[in-house]
């Protein structure tokens, strides 16, 4: 049986971007930015993005495309018969199923405030948050289970432009609402709050909750970038794809920035302790829903800010999804519909952990987040820098000699896989240890 794969280049960039602007764009970036220095913080986050991430995102869609296998058996195909990999490739099967099944939650949690944003009451009670990571589950099967091409792709194809413009259209909203008569602050006071740059901010705890923030927010290190990489086409440019959605998942984050954060100054009467103190999803479920009301047209704005946000979510929430649905696919010889249900009973169990009990859910995003993908972001390093060669990265840069790559930027990309990324993600490590 043929194997799937993206239909084109834009199908492949919308789905990796789908991957990567998620929840971590919309909530945590705004306030991470505004809190960390604004511009200062941003500058920061671009430099770790160009020095760090961008050789992070190259060398783990290359190893995907390289074997055109899910990402246990990439692996193991590139280093045959080194153990140690093959149990390294069991790590980006279990990395992605413990983010989905608190990442569901949250989505869950979006869509139960979608219904209410549009004047619904679901029933509500201890078993609620439970149902409704259910149903987001579900709905990210679903997608799933019609394939990369079918399901994956032709959703995001539709769903991020449609995603983009909703955004943009609320940051216009934020941006224009009036002065209230005899308040502090106004919507103007929120963008000098997000983009002023303030460079006495800026020590080793901003930097490193730049790239905590960037690493989270490329999907690095779970596995969905390596499952991704080998379905794009052999002929594609890796690095002008890896160079765009990082382009696009930071200007996603800064429309988002533009679109919370204004509305949070001119409506609140105390922007500032509301920032300063969210250092979880409160800013989004608990703020904003009281925010959206008292806007005019707010109730169709929170509509339309939770239905993006579920978008969002699903988009990312489908590329956990078909990590280990490619596993046990291709290695296990299920087939997709049989992968998908396995995929979503593992998940609801882990994620009705996590709905019942915050603090499972935070001990998983803790661990995943901080220590889990960072881990699975210095392996992949690790292994195109010192296992695969570097004729093996400018043959994928340069898609099996299909365009021109100097020989310069090839001997930057490698030295910044070898040593540089490495040590970056080494000391964020050693940091968190000593925090
Ligand atoms: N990048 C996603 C976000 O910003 C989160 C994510 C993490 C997606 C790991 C896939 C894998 O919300």
């Amino acid at each position: 049986m043929q194997r799937d794969s993206f239909g084109s280049r834009f199908g492949a960039l919308v789905v990796i971007a789908g991957s990567a602007v998620g929840l971590g764009n919309i909530w945590r970036f705004p306030y991470m930015a505004g809190t960390n220095g604004g511009a200062a913080f941003i500058i920061l986050y671009l430099v770790f993005v160009a020095l760090i991430c961008f050789p992070c995102m190259i060398a783990e869609l290359m190893i995907g495309r390289r074997s055109r296998s899910n990402a246990p058996t990439s692996l193991r195909a590139l280093a045959p018969g080194r153990r140690a990999w093959d149990w390294t490739g069991k790590l980006f099967i279990i990395i992605p199923i413990l983010v989905l099944s608190y990442y569901c939650v949250i989505g869950g949690v979006t869509m139960e405030f979608f219904t209410r944003s549009l004047g619904m009451n679901p029933p509500s009670g201890n078993w609620s948050p439970v149902v409704w990571t259910a149903v987001f589950l579900l709905a990210t099967g679903l997608i799933v289970v019609f394939g990369v091409q079918k399901g994956i792709e032709r959703f995001s194809k539709v769903m991020m432009p449609l995603l983009f413009i909703i955004v943009i259209l609320i940051a216009i909203r934020a941006l224009t609402l009036p002065v209230r008569p005899g308040a502090e602050y106004s919507a103007a006071d929120g963008i000098a709050f997000l983009f002023r740059p303030d460079f006495s901010k800026i020590d080793g705890k901003t930097c490193l909750a730049a790239l905590g923030q960037a690493f989270f927010s490329l999907s690095l290190g779970s596995g969905v970038l390596m499952t991704y990489g080998s379905y794009i086409r052999p002929h594609d440019n890796l690095a002008k794809t890896a160079g765009q959605i990082a382009f696009f998942d930071l200007l996603f984050a800064i429309i988002a920035g533009c679109a919370i954060i204004p509305a949070v100054f001119a409506l609140k009467d105390n922007p500032l302790a509301i920032l300063s103190d969210n250092t979880d999803s409160a800013l989004v479920f608990n703020i904003l829903p009281d925010v959206f009301p008292q806007m005019p047209l707010g109730s169709l704005v929170g509509a339309f800010f939770f239905f993006a946000l579920i978008l969002a979510a699903l988009t990312s929430s489908i590329s956990q999804f078909e990590v280990p649905v490619s596993y046990l696919v291709e290695e296990k010889g299920l087939s997709r519909t049989v992968a998908c249900a396995a995929v979503f009973c593992i998940a609801l169990v882990l994620g009705m952990a996590c709905a019942l009990r915050p603090k499972v859910m935070s001990a998983f995003d803790g661990l995943c987040a901080n220590w889990l993908m960072p881990l699975g972001g210095l392996l992949a390093l690790l292994f195109v820098g010192w296992v695969l060669t570097r004729g093996d990265l400018s043959d994928e840069l340069s898609s099996g000699g299909t365009h021109k790559v100097g020989e310069r930027f090839i001997a930057v990309l490698s030295f910044a896989i070898r040593y540089l990324a490495p040590v970056g993600v080494i000391a964020v490590f050693l940091s968190q240890l000593f925090s």
